[in-house]
């Protein structure tokens, strides 16, 4: 029997205008068997299936059933030249027919930890593994070797992947956001986190810098480690305010706390990274996704002196980083090639473009009267509904209501060709264009006016 979704496929629609996607929803019956919930990654599934990419070329992406989208998600603000690029593709044959992993060290794992060193003179040394949770979390041990301390504070509402002492307080509901004294509360994210990870983990506003200075200053000294990342996606993907900025780095000074920037989607905001822009001096900053040029990867980096709480040269190291595909030579190379492509002109080039899709869509959302904005930066964006402005995490924070209108927003878009993340964030990629950018635009204002006219959300 063929199923209809709501997920355009132009050429394949049938008469009513509902959508075939016969591919998609037989892999996705398939993968249930043996999948739980049928797909790797809650982030790229929704109901009632997900289409299923074929191929991707430039800033486009085929799915199984031959629908072509303009791709926003990036695997998710990993491809900062979008899918199969020609350099990064000759990189990685011409390394491929060598060997793809080695028990020994390779040349190109210099290549990439000069290129960054070239590009932010904090990023001094580097170790590098396979994905910005293992980057993050070696930076969080690293960052309680060098100081002899547990417990750390982050932001919250701000994503650093998987380990648990950074999940804490990723996504907490308005029921819970405050502790009896009024701070915000370290809340578990996944059950069976244990009690402890809570008490470890004390959890900073990200936009009221006397209550965070408040805070550090009573935490301050118990800190191993504060976790920042300045232009944080899952809370608003909104800068931070400088006056925050300056807060953490001065309570890291004052009380000897490493201040980890974690830069794995921020690293792209400009040529050095993120840390910079917001006058941060990182003990310790954490990369991935765009350094790996498409394939896995992590980076921790920082000054020679911060590093050697890695260095195993003389024995044991205070803490160990390695492991089996650590380094290997197809995501160095990748990073290599696709840092190289990313340079001062291209990284402009692109903020430009990022900078007029903002203000295309600010235009048309104040000309189409809805109650509608965009967050971002650089290259990145994110819609939000609703007429308030967005500062962090609880004015990002959608209602069920809300929730449920940005995921309608989302397929709408998808039927209109252009590949969202579900919370309707997205990133250019080289590729991309001006025609490219005002696309975007023009179709999100139209999804966004029609969601919010046909449900009585539209303003004005
Ligand atoms: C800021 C930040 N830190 C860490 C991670 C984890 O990276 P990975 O998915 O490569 O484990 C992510 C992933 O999106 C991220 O956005």
């Amino acid at each position: 029997m063929e199923s209809k979704m709501n997920l355009g496929l132009g050429h394949n629609s049938d008469a009513a205008g509902s959508v075939i996607a016969k591919h998609s929803e037989a892999a996705y019956l398939r993968e249930r068997k043996v999948v739980p919930g049928g797909s790797m990654r809650a982030a790229s599934w929704f109901q009632p299936y997900p289409p299923y990419a074929a191929r991707g070329e430039g800033c486009w992406v085929v799915d199984i059933d031959g629908r072509r989208m303009l791709d926003c998600a990036n695997n998710f603000f990993s491809l900062i030249h979008g899918h199969a690029f020609g350099p990064v593709l000759d990189a990685v044959r011409d390394v491929m027919v060598k060997g793809t992993a080695f028990g020994m060290p390779t040349e190109s794992e210099i290549l990439l930890a000069e290129a960054l060193a070239a590009r932010n003179p904090r990023m001094e040394q580097t170790r590098f593994c396979n994905s910005g949770t293992e980057a993050v979390l070696a930076a969080i041990k690293g960052a309680r070797g060098i100081t002899g301390r547990e417990r750390i504070a982050k932001f919250e509402g701000c994503y650093h992947g998987a380990y648990d002492w950074v999940e804490v307080s990723l996504d907490p509901a308005p029921s819970n956001w405050d502790d009896e004294n009024g701070n915000p509360a370290s809340v578990r994210c996944n059950a069976g986190t244990p009690d402890s990870v809570l008490r470890e983990t004390v959890i900073l506003p990200y936009d009221d810098p006397q209550r965070c200075a408040d805070i550090l200053r009573r935490e301050g000294h118990s800190l191993a480690a504060v976790i920042v990342d300045p232009h944080a996606s899952r809370a608003g993907a909104v800068a931070m305010s400088k006056e925050t900025a300056a807060v953490v780095q001065e309570a890291c000074r004052r009380d000897g706390i490493m201040l980890i920037a974690d830069e794995v989607i921020s690293f792209r905001l400009s040529y050095e990274g993120a840390s910079r822009l917001f006058g941060l001096e990182p003990d310790l900053i954490t990369t991935a996704k765009i350094i790996g040029g498409g394939l896995p990867i992590g980076a921790v980096s920082g000054p020679a002196d911060r590093m050697s709480v890695f260095d195993h040269s003389a024995g044991k190291p205070k803490v160990s980083m390695g492991g089996t595909f650590s380094a290997n030579p197809l995501s160095m190379a990748a990073g290599l090639v696709s840092l190289e492509h990313y340079s001062r002109p291209v990284v402009d080039r692109l903020n430009g473009l990022g900078e007029r899709l903002r203000g295309e869509l600010r235009k048309g959302f104040a000309k189409a009267g809805v109650a509608a904005t965009v967050t971002g930066m650089g290259s990145l964006f994110r819609l939000h509904l609703g007429a308030g402005d967005v500062t962090g995490y609880r004015s990002a924070f959608a209602d069920p209501e809300t929730a449920k209108r940005i995921r309608r927003i989302q397929l709408a878009m998808l039927n209109e060709n252009v590949l969202l993340t579900p919370n309707c964030s997205g990133s250019l990629s080289t590729p991309m264009t001006e025609a490219e950018a005002l696309s975007i635009a023009d179709k999100l204002v139209n999804v966004v006016t029609s969601e919010l006219g046909d449900r009585q959300g539209a303003v004005g």
